[in-house]
C-alpha cells in the first residue's frame, strides 16, 4: 500500500547525474553502435562490478563508461530513456547535472552535450510532461584554470542552465579551489549548488556556503557534525539534496537505518530525497523513497513532507510552477 503511494505521490529530483543513468544495457548498445570495445563482455560482468567501498570505486567506473557517449543522439537517447523511466513513478520534474567535462576531454564538443541533452528535456516536457532544471558541473578533481576554461565553453548556452554545480572527488578538492570561477558563474546571474559534506568533512560545507555562496547543498550527510553549522544551514534556509541509497552503496552510511535525513529532518533542515546515480546504485527516485521509509519508518505524512520539500527547494520558476498547478 505504502509502495504504491510513494510510486505515485508526485515528486521533484533535485540531484541527478544524467551520466549516471546509463544502463548497463545502454551502455553496451552504444558502445556497439559506436564502435567501441568495452572491458566487459557481458552487461551481468559489468553489473557484477558495481560493488564500490568509496566514492572513487564509483566514480572510475562512472567516467568509464561514459565514453560509449559520443553523437548528439548518444546524449539524446541517454536523456529520454531516464525520462521516460522516471515518468512511470510519479517524478514530474527533474533537476538535471551533466559534467562537460568528461566529454570535452574526449573531444566531444560542447554543442553536442547540451543540444542532445536539452532536446531530449524538451521533448520530455512536450510528451510526458516532465519540467526540468539543467546544471552543468565542474570536475572538482580537475583544476580550477579548467573549470574556466569550461566555463568560458559554456557562455553560449547559458539560457539553456538554471544553475552551476561542483562535483567529484571530494577528498582534497574543497569549493575554495573554486572560489573564482563561481564568482563568475554569481556575476553571470546564475545559482550555484555544490556537493559537499558526502566523504568531506563538515568544514567543506562551510566552505560552500561561505566562499561559493551556494544556494542548495547536494548531499550534506556530515553536517550533523557541526552544531554551528547546523545552526547556519537553518539561518539561510538552505535545503538539502540526499540520496540514501547512493550512501548506501558508497559506504557513507553503513545501513539505511543509519541515514542521517531523520535527524536533519526533526533539526528542521529542509531534506529532500534524491537518487543521484540510479543505473549504479540500484533504484530511482521513487526506490529511494520506498527504501528509506522502510528502513526509518517513517510515516506517510513525513514523506508527503519530503515530496513537499522537493518542490519547494526546486529551482523551478513562477511561469513552471503555473504550468504545475
Ligand atoms: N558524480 C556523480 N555522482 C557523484 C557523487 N555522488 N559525488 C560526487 N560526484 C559525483
Ligand atoms: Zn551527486
Amino acid at each position: 500500500m505504502m509502495n504504491y503511494f510513494l510510486t505515485k505521490l508526485p515528486k521533484a529530483e533535485l540531484h541527478l547525474h544524467i551520466e549516471g543513468t546509463l544502463e548497463p544495457e545502454l551502455m553496451f548498445l552504444l558502445a556497439q553502435r559506436n564502435h567501441i570495445t568495452l572491458k566487459y563482455d557481458s552487461v551481468e560482468a559489468l553489473r557484477e562490478a558495481y560493488n564500490f567501498q568509496n566514492l572513487q570505486d564509483f566514480l572510475d567506473l562512472y567516467y568509464e563508461g561514459a565514453a560509449v557517449l559520443i553523437h548528439e543522439k548518444d546524449f539524446y537517447d541517454l536523456t529520454m530513456a531516464y525520462l521516460k523511466r522516471v515518468h512511470q513513478d510519479g517524478t514530474i520534474h527533474v533537476e538535471i547535472f551533466f559534467d562537460p567535462q568528461t566529454h570535452t576531454h574526449r573531444g566531444v564538443s560542447m554543442e553536442t552535450i547540451v543540444r542532445g541533452i536539452h532536446r531530449a528535456l524538451e521533448d520530455g516536457k512536450r510528451w510526458l510532461g516532465v519540467t526540468y532544471v539543467l546544471i552543468p558541473s565542474f570536475l572538482r578533481h580537475l583544476s580550477e584554470e579548467d573549470a574556466l576554461k569550461t566555463w568560458e565553453e559554456l557562455k553560449p548556452f547559458l539560457p539553456f542552465f538554471g544553475a552551476i554545480g561542483l562535483d567529484s572527488s571530494e577528498k582534497g578538492n574543497p569549493p575554495s579551489k573554486f572560489k573564482n570561477v563561481f564568482q563568475e558563474v554569481r556575476n553571470a546571474g546564475l545559482r550555484v549548488v555544490a556537493h559537499a559534506g558526502e566523504e568531506g568533512p563538515a568544514e567543506y560545507i562551510w566552505d560552500a556556503m561561505n566562499t561559493l555562496k551556494i544556494d542548495r547543498i547536494d548531499h550534506g550527510n556530515r553536517s550533523l557534525e557541526d552544531l554551528e553549522l547546523m545552526a547556519a544551514i537553518h539561518k539561510a534556509d538552505l535545503a538539502m539534496t540526499l540520496c540514501p541509497l547512493s550512501n548506501l552503496s558508497l559506504k557513507v552510511v553503513a545501513d539505511l537505518v543509519d541515514h542521517p535525513l531523520q535527524e536533519l529532518m526533526d533539526r528542521g533542515v529542509r531534506v529532500t530525497i534524491n537518487s543521484d546515480d540510479p543505473a549504479y546504485f540500484g533504484g530511482y527516485l521513487a526506490q529511494n523513497y520506498i527504501s528509506l521509509q522502510q528502513s526509518l519508518q517513517l510515516t506517510k505524512e513525513q514523506m508527503i513532507q519530503l515530496a513537499r520539500n522537493s518542490f519547494d527547494a526546486s529551482f523551478i520558476t513562477e511561469t513552471h510552477r503555473i504550468e504545475l498547478h
